[in-house]
């Protein structure tokens, strides 16, 4: 597989064409960005670290019948990924109140949300990636009715599937952020990647300090410093998962 253009570099990954049109490849980058990139650092083995997760994540879930960009790992920071139209769409799904939910709602950070709440943001770094009205998604002709209607069921299975796995590795799962695209057929396809970046994930083992227990990306937002050990402490945990399933 010959490597050629970038076609898109974010804050986490590299995008290149290959010699199939139909596939990408995405490279994961050690660079860390927070508060909409405001912040900036880099996260030792992050890319490979991130990519590892990401990979075992997206082939838990196609074996749970979630369809995914995924095809493979070609190199360890490295995704072979389909091609897909992206929808300029972030679906937070949240199952404790942390983040940008306390800030915007008062709930205490830590609560147990009586059912999963699924959110949709505009995937648009100008704006800040705001929170979207369903009306507000549909006057942005964002996605359609129907295809919010399967995010938001796809993006409700995938919780189900992730908080059974995450519980097998001994990591509550807070929330996360997901993105979907379209293949050439229009079927949607999970994308991007699942990883301490885009996740919020709680150490069980570590109940009587919260800070302690944190093993995703606010190591990073908010300086609580072993940010690397703590992203390594999961791959360890989700591979130990995988070998003993
Ligand atoms: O900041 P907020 O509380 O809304 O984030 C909810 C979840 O979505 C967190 O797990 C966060 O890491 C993830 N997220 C993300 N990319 C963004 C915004 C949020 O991965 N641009």
């Amino acid at each position: 597989m010959s490597v050629k253009t970038r076609v898109y570099e974010g804050k986490a990954k590299i995008l290149y064409t290959t010699d199939d049109p139909e596939i990408l490849l995405a490279e994961f980058k050690d660079d860390a960005t927070a508060f909409n990139a405001q912040k900036r650092g880099s996260i030792e083995k992050k890319g490979v670290i991130n990519c590892s997760i990401s990979s075992q994540i997206f082939q838990q879930l196609e074996a749970h019948g979630i369809r995914t960009h995924y095809i493979d790992t070609p190199a360890p920071d490295q995704m072979r990924v389909k091609a897909l139209k992206i929808l300029p769409l972030e679906v937070v799904v949240r199952n404790i109140a942390a983040g940008s939910l306390c800030q915007q709602t008062g709930l205490a950070l830590g609560t147990v949300l009586k059912k999963p709440l699924v959110e949709f943001y505009y995937k648009n770094d100008q704006l800040g990636d705001p929170l979207l009205t369903s009306d507000r998604l549909f006057l942005l002709e964002l996605a359609t009715p129907e295809q919010v209607d399967t995010i938001a069921h796809l993006a409700l299975q995938i919780n189900k599937s992730l908080c059974d796995f995450f519980g097998r590795c001994n990591i509550t799962l807070v929330d996360f952020k997901l993105e979907f695209g379209l293949d050439a057929q229009q079927q949607l396809l999970l994308a991007d990647e699942i990883s301490p970046d885009t996740s919020r994930l709680w150490d069980n083992s570590k109940q009587s300090d919260p800070n302690l227990r944190v093993l995703d990306k606010d190591r990073f937002r908010r300086d609580l410093g072993n940010v690397e050990n703590a992203y390594q402490e999961v791959l360890q945990r989700v591979l130990k998962a995988i070998e003993s399933s």
